[in-house]
């Protein structure tokens, strides 16, 4: 290891901090306090998904329990509409985005990424479309946008659907738009790491009717009744007059609701999440600016972004700076994960092995250089200038 230059020790910098607050919690107990409180899903859950559509600019939104669950019942969903076939999806996501398509029958196709947004390169989507594609499954990773003009262009013009994965990227705008409102569906996750908190927990949320109520009844059981529509509870019942309406299943599908404490929760997280991400996004611009742009990548695609995570990606693939990196960061108590979001390229993961070809992870260049290369690390709105250019110091100095 070089000699590093003397700095005040950070000691612990974790990935995230302060994202349930006292207030948060008083807010429960006061809720908990009232009489006789419900605690599964009901009014508080509609009033949360009804200020969350709100915020986002969307007709509907669907609580579930997790991003993941946000995930599975999505792609549930495109199956119902679509039939199966192939997705598309990029190898640096989670390992939901992609369990979602295999647990749906579908076959995930592999496309690169581009390096200054870290989302779906529009290039290598387009080389991977065929009649078997049935959607483009994107993720916007750790806040930047990943949408381009062309990309929104080429999917439409080829009658393609989209889908967001927005999980990493609340707040996040595209055209003076909030990314999740370009797809025929999207996906948050509130996960006590991301922009956001309630405890666990997840929404999709759409523009359409019919999906609307598919999702209602895809997230509890498959059943009827959970639908909003008289329309469609009255066809149900008209067709299988032998069965109770309130025991109508229609899919075999899946419990994955949330909870009125999640929702309480959420309903006083959502007031201060703009102020929040403001913080966040003068944060990563603090942080990019004092970094070593000799060394890691300071050329990110910015515009409309609102990072959780401050991006650390070397330029060069040079494996001992990387190991001096990581000792640094160590060393300074900087929690950091390699392989950014999800742990790096996801074809390298074992779940996998059954449905890819030996050595396919070698295919996807870009998604490789961030599997060894690059890491981040925790961006929240405590964060004081000082710390922030101190971690810019440990990294530029390690
Ligand atoms: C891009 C992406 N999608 C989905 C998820 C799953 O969300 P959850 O952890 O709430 O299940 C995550 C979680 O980190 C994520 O980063």
């Amino acid at each position: 290891m070089k000699n590093r230059q003397k700095q005040s020790p950070i000691y612990h910098h974790p990935l995230m901090e302060n994202n349930i607050t006292r207030d948060d919690l008083n807010t429960l107990i006061e809720y908990l306090s009232s009489e006789d409180p419900k605690l599964t899903q009901g009014a508080k859950v509609l009033e949360f998904e009804a200020k969350w559509s709100e915020w986002l600019g969307v007709k509907h939104s669907v609580y579930v329990n997790s991003g993941s669950s946000a995930n599975l019942i999505t792609m549930a969903v495109v199956r119902e509409l679509y039939g199966s076939g192939e997705i598309i999806v990029p190898p640096l996501t989670w390992v939901s985005d992609i369990a979602a398509c295999l647990q749906n029958g579908f076959r995930p196709i592999f496309a690169d990424i581009d390096p200054r947004t870290l989302a779906l390169n529009v290039e290598t989507v387009i080389e991977k479309i065929s009649h078997k594609t049935k959607a483009v499954f994107l993720t916007h990773v750790q806040g930047f946008n990943g949408l381009t003009n062309r990309m929104l262009a080429e999917l439409e013009k080829r009658d393609i659907p989209l889908i967001e994965d927005v999980c990493e990227s609340h707040g996040a705008v595209f055209r003076q738009k909030k990314l999740g409102t370009f797809g025929i569906m999207s996906n948050f996750s509130f996960y006590y790491a991301h922009h956001m908190s309630t405890i666990e927990g997840g929404m999709v949320c759409t523009d359409n009717e019919e999906i609307y109520q598919l999702l209602r009844m895809f997230r509890s059981h498959g059943m009827v009744r959970e639908s909003s529509s008289d329309a469609i509870q009255k066809k149900y019942a008209r067709e299988t007059n032998a069965l109770n309406p309130d025991f109508i299943f229609a899919f075999p599908a899946y419990n994955v609701r949330g909870t009125e404490l999640g929702a309480v929760i959420g309903l006083n997280q959502l007031k201060r999440l703009d102020k929040n991400n403001r913080k966040r996004v003068q944060n990563n611009k603090l942080f990019l600016n004092a970094l070593d742009s000799q060394r890691f990548r300071t050329d990110f695609d910015l515009q409309g972004s609102c990072n959780y995570a401050f991006n650390v990606i070397l330029n060069e693939p040079n494996i001992r700076l990387r190991d001096d990196v990581e000792l640094a960061l160590n060393q300074n108590g900087i929690e950091h994960r390699r392989g950014s979001s999800g742990g790096g390229n996801q074809i390298r993961q074992p779940y996998l092995r059954e449905y890819v070809d030996y050595g396919l992870w070698e295919s996807f260049p870009e998604v490789e250089h961030i599997h060894h290369f690059g890491w981040y690390i925790g961006n929240f709105p405590s964060l004081e200038q000082k710390t922030i250019l101190n971690i810019a110091d440990v990294l530029n100095n390690a």
